[in-house]
């Protein structure tokens, strides 16, 4: 490579921990004489990608910038006012440069392991509380994906607390057609398939009985209007059914909430409150509803806990809940949701406080009426005068108005050829008023128009004025300068290990670099100030990432389509199988719905399988962890009138890649199935082989996995589907994509999901992340990207190596490799020295390390997936500091540790407790806290010792609490 090349391909040896000279003394401790000759070993031949894959050449991380500079200048910012659940906003810089631009948050994992997570837990804790007092319903949740999905959720939770699993008596759900347009289009994806029969209707003349389990208002509506639905609500309970509330929290610091109307539900989508555009995503759809839901609450529960020491300590309540205990009677699929912009909207509002966001809400009220009042002056009428933020306007003809709003570079919201709707957000100021009012001034007359700056919210009203306070707690009404901010966000990060500390090696999730590079375009307004709906010829630089990326991710998995809609992992599965659904039925096979799913996989797979309609039937696997080819036929012949398909995942979750993948998708085809590849293990194929090479149909990949986006502590996630052309015209649609010039999934031919309906809020799902993946791929180039999976592979061999002398590692291949990830069992030591796994989990934290998967997919174990990029050094570390474990495990066998008192049982150490000046245990405050050398010059300190579970589940708490129990649990 001459010394210009050597730039250009720069980034892959940023991205990739491993130095040649490492390399070489890996390949020895494996015991092969190349990387090769690894891989020979490793991936099966007849599955082999045999061409060279046909991305663009690699480019220098500064190439980079200039390039996605460019690109971004093909998008035109204009002044929006479209709304329908889409608001521009101003990020405080605190927030932008502490949470949103900082490693320490962005690159966090789920707050799994609670006792190095309290930092995060806090702020979602704050999120919830927000929720709940904002909307006055007791229990929130910690995010959702989006709006029109949490809306979904609400209506599937409702039916299935309503509705017995074997018999449905009350199946039908009321939807009112002032909702947002792309939440009707979600509900109507999510109903179908579970056999909910919607009505929809003007809520006013509903006439409901109790054939309906449910209903779904919006409050303000679609159009802005601010209807009062106390007797509806009514109307509803008295016939047994309960009712979901759309709703704006920013709307809700100046209007009667949910909670006080009745409604049992409450959705919506926190993204004004601090969270840019984005050109629709990611952002954090909320949801909270009455005590008597806690148990059937989709996504994840911040709970209040304690430690062992009796102190508050936080934690992911209620995970029995969870897709993997629960598989196909989970009633919802979340997994990933959206922790990062939950967080953000969190800080938001403690920046705010609650004065401050009702002066934000009433600025924009204001300027909204003065809006109205001088449209009206100029001879139109509008639909409603009841109003927040948004007005409709009636014209006889909306294009001269187009015309002049588009010369003045402005986005209205054209709702049919007849109405405009305008909606206002912080960013407006007086000043853009005049340009607005133009558009319906008579293009002879200078605009002219007057502002009462403290006038009455006359447009709100009186019976639907909020008059109870809320955010009450002291973190909402302190923080509130810039300097006391910083800190806050600071000190909450430091409680949280996040990758920016050590390597996070989370079997099945993938935690790799997440490069500055590919995040720092991110901030950029040509790319976060852009609405999800406007017009196509302003968006030419996001189609151009969106098009491009969609064909790599072709390329990479060699399919023919790709949808980028679904905005999670799991929702790409159900997207998945809805197109999957959708090909049968155009065959005339409306019967075909059995879906074979192996005992290993995922605990989504199930849940999404039931969520699309299916009937799960379960194949067992083997000793080696392979699926068991002969109960795959024996079941595909047994269910063969009906096959629908088989989901697997590849490699498997066990770590291997099974020689006998290709007769398992033949054995699935030939009775007619289709076949579902989860690409959660994508990292382990890219380059190397893929999905279309194995014989599967069409595929998820989670771009917050394989291609460099970052985890959040929760989400955000990207989960595309790609799919074989024969498929490619059922992949999602969106209403919005009637938008002229949009190309919605890219590829096959050219067909378009014209008649489809969508599963994500937004007709791209979480747009502006495309960029990391986008990034990522430009930056390695094709042999960049192959690279990153044979060094993922050489990785987790090289760790498998060091560790199988004092470990058993569970299911390696017939030449005893394993993939990029594997599994250490932790079971015999239970039986020895009754070490647990979660001991030995507690215990890593100790030694300055998140533990990685724990109990999946087999209990008892961890999965351990070091990635490409760490380097030999840390995954050296990582190894010893399980080793030493293993030493301290030998000891208790040996009689030399106390079986109960111990520092595995004890861990991890606060230094609030080895600092304290009893220390009884039966080991030293050095063993306890500084195991092993390296400890001692880089210590990360757990900020609470071991958190019990059952106390938070039985208590359950998910707001902040009042004050006065801090203080009685610090006396
Ligand atoms: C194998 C597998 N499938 C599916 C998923 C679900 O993906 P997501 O969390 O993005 O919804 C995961 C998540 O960890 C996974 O490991």
């Amino acid at each position: 490579m001459n010394l210009f090349e050597q730039q250009s391909a720069e980034f892959q040896r940023r991205h990739i921990g491993i130095s040649e000279t490492d390399k070489q003394k890996m390949l020895q401790t494996i015991g092969v004489r190349s990387l090769d000759e690894l891989i020979d070993k490793t991936v099966p031949a007849n599955i082999r990608m045999q061409k060279k894959l046909d991305l663009p050449p690699a480019i220098s991380e500064n190439e980079y910038l200039k390039l996605v500079k460019e690109l971004s200048m093909k998008n035109k910012l204009f002044k929006t006012y479209i709304g329908q659940g889409y608001y521009d906003t101003i990020t405080p810089s605190v927030i932008l440069r502490n949470v949103f631009e900082n490693p320490g948050w962005y690159t966090q994992y789920t707050p799994y392991q609670a006792e190095i997570s309290q930092g995060r837990l806090e702020s979602l804790l704050n999120f919830q509380t927000i929720v709940s007092d904002l909307t006055a319903l007791p229990i929130a949740n910690a995010s959702l994906l989006d709006e029109a999905t949490a809306a979904a959720e609400a209506m599937s939770m409702i039916f299935h607390h309503i509705n017995k699993t074997d018999k449905i008596e009350r199946a039908k759900f009321f939807v009112d057609s002032s909702i947002f347009p792309q939440t009707i289009d979600v509900i109507i994806t999510r109903a179908k398939p579970i056999n909910i029969e919607l009505v929809f209707g003007d809520y006013k003349k509903a006439q409901l009985d109790n054939s309906y389990f449910g209903a779904i208002v919006q409050y303000p509506n679609n159009a802005g209007s601010i209807e009062d639905y106390r007797e509806f609500i009514n109307q509803v309970h008295n016939v047994g059914g309960f009712v979901v509330m759309a709703t704006d929290l920013l709307a809700l610091t100046l209007l009667t909430p949910p909670g006080e109307l009745g409604a049992d539900v409450a959705v919506g989508s926190a993204q004004r409150f601090g969270v840019p555009l984005g050109f629709g995503g990611p952002h954090a759809a909320f949801f909270s509803a009455k005590d008597e839901f806690k148990r059937n609450i989709p996504g994840r529960i911040i709970g209040v806990s304690i430690d062992a020491q009796g102190n508050r300590a936080l934690r992911m309540a209620l995970q029995t809940r969870e897709q993997h205990i629960k598989r196909e009677k989970a009633t919802s699929n979340i997994c990933t949701a959206q922790a990062l912009l939950a967080n953000m909207a969190a800080m938001y509002a403690v920046y705010h406080g609650p004065h401050e966001l009702k002066n934000i809400a009433q600025r924009i009220a204001i300027l909204t009426q003065t809006v109205a009042e001088e449209i009206e002056a100029r001879g139109f009428e509008l639909i409603s005068d009841k109003f927040f933020d948004t007005i409709v306007v009636k014209v006889e003809n909306i294009t001269p108005y187009k015309t002049k709003a588009e010369r003045q570079q402005i986005n209205l919201r054209y709702i049919d050829n007849n109405l405009i709707g305008i909606s206002l957000d912080e960013t407006i100021t007086v000043d853009d008023l005049y340009d607005l009012i133009n558009c319906f001034e008579n293009d002879v007359d200078p605009v002219a128009f007057d502002i009462e700056e403290d006038a009455e919210l006359n447009h709100i009203p009186l019976n639907l004025s909020r008059t109870s306070s809320f955010l009450t707690h002291p973190v909402f009404n302190t923080h509130h300068s810039e300097t006391q901010m910083m800190r806050y966000i600071k000190s909450l990060e430091n409680k949280d290990l996040a990758l920016n500390t050590s390597m996070i090696s989370l079997g099945s999730c993938t935690m790799k670099l997440n490069a500055a590079s590919e995040m720092i375009p991110l901030s950029w307004n040509h790319w976060s100030k852009m609405h999800p709906f406007a017009p196509s010829d302003q968006t030419q630089g996001y189609q151009q990432i969106i098009n491009e990326l969609s064909d790599y991710l072709c390329k990479i998995t060699v399919f023919d389509a790709c949808s980028l809609q679904p905005n999670s992992g799991a929702q790409g599965e159900y997207a998945g199988l809805l197109t999957i659904k959708a090909y049968h039925e155009s065959r005339g096979d409306h019967h075909r719905n059995v879906m074979l799913i192996p005992i290993s996989a995922h605990g989504t797979n199930p849940a999404s399988a039931v969520m699309a309609g299916m009937k799960v039937v379960v194949v067992k696997a083997l000793d080696n962890g392979y699926i068991d080819v002969n109960d795959l036929k024996a079941k595909a012949e047994q269910h063969a009138a009906n096959l629908a398909g088989i989901m697997i995942t590849y490699p498997s979750t066990y770590g291997v890649y099974e020689e006998t993948v290709k007769e398992i998708t033949n054995i699935v085809h030939q009775y007619g199935g289709q076949v579902y590849m989860d690409g959660a293990n994508m990292n382990a194929q890219v380059g190397l082989t893929a999905p279309g090479l194995i014989g599967a149909d069409v595929c998820h990949l989670n771009l917050h996995k394989t291609f460099a986006i970052p985890h959040g502590g929760g989400g955000p996630g990207v989960g595309p589907i790609c799919c074989k052309q024969h498929l490619a015209k059922f992949l999602p649609g969106h209403v919005e994509f009637k938008v002229a010039g949009y190309q919605l999934a890219v590829g096959g031919n050219g067909q378009q999901a014209t008649n489809k309906h969508a599963v994500s809020a937004a007709p791209f799902g979480s747009a502006s992340i495309l960029l990391i993946s986008y990034g990522y791929i430009r930056m390695l180039g094709a042999e960049g990207v192959k690279a990153a999976t044979e060094y993922a592979i050489l990785n987790a061999n090289y760790m498998r190596a060091r560790l199988q002398e004092q470990y058993d590692i569970l299911y390696t291949n017939h030449n005893d490799e394993c993939a990029h990830e594997f599994i250490v069992d932790l079971r015999p030591f239970k039986v020895t020295t009754g070490i647990e796994a979660e001991d030995v989990a507690k215990r890593l934290m100790d030694y300055g390390f998140h533990a990685p998967t724990m109990s999946f997919p087999v209990p008892g174990t961890i999965m351990i997936e070091p990635t490409e990029s760490e380097d030999k050094a840390e995954l050296d570390r990582f190894c010893d500091a399980l080793l030493s474990i293993r030493d301290e495990i030998r000891a208790i066998e040996e009689g030399k540790i106390d079986k109960v008192d111990n520092p595995l049982k004890n861990a991890p150490h606060t230094q609030h407790s080895v600092c304290a000046d009893e220390w009884n245990h039966k080991y030293s405050r050095n063993e306890a806290t500084f195991p092993l050398y390296y400890v001692t010059q880089n210590k990360f300190w757990p900020s609470v010792s071991r958190i019990n579970n059952t106390y938070g589940d039985r208590n359950l708490i998910c707001t902040c609490e009042p004050l006065s129990s801090y203080v009685e649990a610090e006396a």
